[in-house]
């Protein structure tokens, strides 16, 4: 199968991790219900083309996301299969009853998911901005005093559908309070696709400003707009070394109208290995699987990278 061309660029890092979300993201926007066994194989596969984390489902209320309800009997089947390298998946985790359910199978990274605006707070989690807090403060509490990783999510960074633009400041105020209740990492999330790069950079600086390394940082874009591998290229200019992205272009979120898939893994996986920067994924591997997947759920895939290597 064909790879790029590797022409290093002397400015950027030389290697990236990149967080895994077809999965979670992927799956809990798809009309087709996916086998539960189907999707322990998908976790499975990614983690064998060389994903290093593979976010796996969301301990979320199961009428919420009913593609996702089988959380539980995914996980005990991963952590059965799979031991440590299972309790190490990361899960999505709203409040406490889905804490609950993440610590009694042995979970050990959970991810909180807020929003830099009030609308989608109440939407996506029926809360308020400063509501929400009340829902993670605990949450997170209890899971760094069992020893837990705690991922913090900000969504709706770079606009919103229903209040429009969104201030970068208070993306940042929303975004550094989730992060302080006890967070290895702060993800932005570009929830419906609408950011450019001057914006990225825009946002990345303002968090820097607020004290937030960009270590700290990790970026979460949708394609909606065309504009993911163009951010995601912003971002690792600005020195980002976290990047979300969704094997096969999957996802969106059932909550935000117009979300759309996320940056796919392949094409952003092709962009840094043509820059020379090492991922550890095996983008063949990697494409046999979405290529799987887009069978599973009886749609081809969106991914370009998918489309040109898989023909
Ligand atoms: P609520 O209805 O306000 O919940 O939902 P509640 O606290 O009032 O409880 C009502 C009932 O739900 C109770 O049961 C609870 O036990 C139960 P009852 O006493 O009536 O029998 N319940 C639960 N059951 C199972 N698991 C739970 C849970 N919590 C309560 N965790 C809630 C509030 C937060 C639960 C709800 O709004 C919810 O589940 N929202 C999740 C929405 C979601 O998953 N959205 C997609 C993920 S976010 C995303 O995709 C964006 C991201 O990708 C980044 C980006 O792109 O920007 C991360
Ligand atoms: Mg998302």
């Amino acid at each position: 199968m064909r790879e790029p061309q590797r022409v290093l660029d002397p400015q950027l890092p030389t290697s990236v991790t990149i967080y895994e979300v077809g999965a979670r993201d992927g799956l809990q926007n798809e009309s087709a219900t996916v086998p539960t066994e189907a999707k322990a194989e998908f976790v499975r596969r990614l983690l064998d083309a060389g994903l290093p984390i593979v976010e796996a489902t969301s301990f979320v209320h199961p009428k919420w996301v009913p593609q996702l309800a089988d959380a539980g009997e995914l996980m005990t089947t991963l952590v059965s299969e799979l031991g440590d390298k299972g309790r190490d998946l990361p899960v999505l985790v709203p409040n406490e009853r889905g804490l609950n359910r993440a610590l009694d199978l042995g979970c050990r990274h959970i991810a909180i998911f807020g929003s830099a605006t009030e609308t989608f707070a109440r939407r996506n989690l029926n809360s308020g901005l400063d509501e929400q807090f009340a829902m993670f403060e605990p949450t997170v509490a209890r899971a760094r005093a069992e020893g837990l990783d705690v991922r913090a999510y900000v969504s709706m960074c770079f606009g919103d559908p229903w209040e429009g633009d969104v201030p970068v400041e208070q993306v940042v105020t929303v975004g550094k309070r989730l992060f302080d209740l006890g967070a290895s990492q702060l993800s932005l999330g570009d929830t419906i696709g609408v950011g450019t790069a001057g914006h990225v950079r825009a946002l990345l600086t303002a968090f820097n400003e607020a004290g937030l390394d960009n270590d700290a940082l990790a970026v979460h874009f949708h394609d909606t707009y065309g504009q993911a591998l163009a951010n995601a290229h912003a971002a690792l200019e600005h020195g980002i070394t976290t990047f979300d992205a969704s094997a096969g272009g999957l996802g969106g979120c059932p909550y935000a109208e117009s979300a759309t898939g996320n940056l796919a893994t392949e094409d952003l996986v092709w962009m840094l290995h043509g820059l020379g920067i090492e991922t550890g994924v095996d983008l063949p591997a990697l494409v046999e699987v979405s290529t799987w997947m887009a069978g599973v759920l009886g749609r081809p895939s969106p991914s370009r990278v998918v489309a040109a290597l898989a023909g």
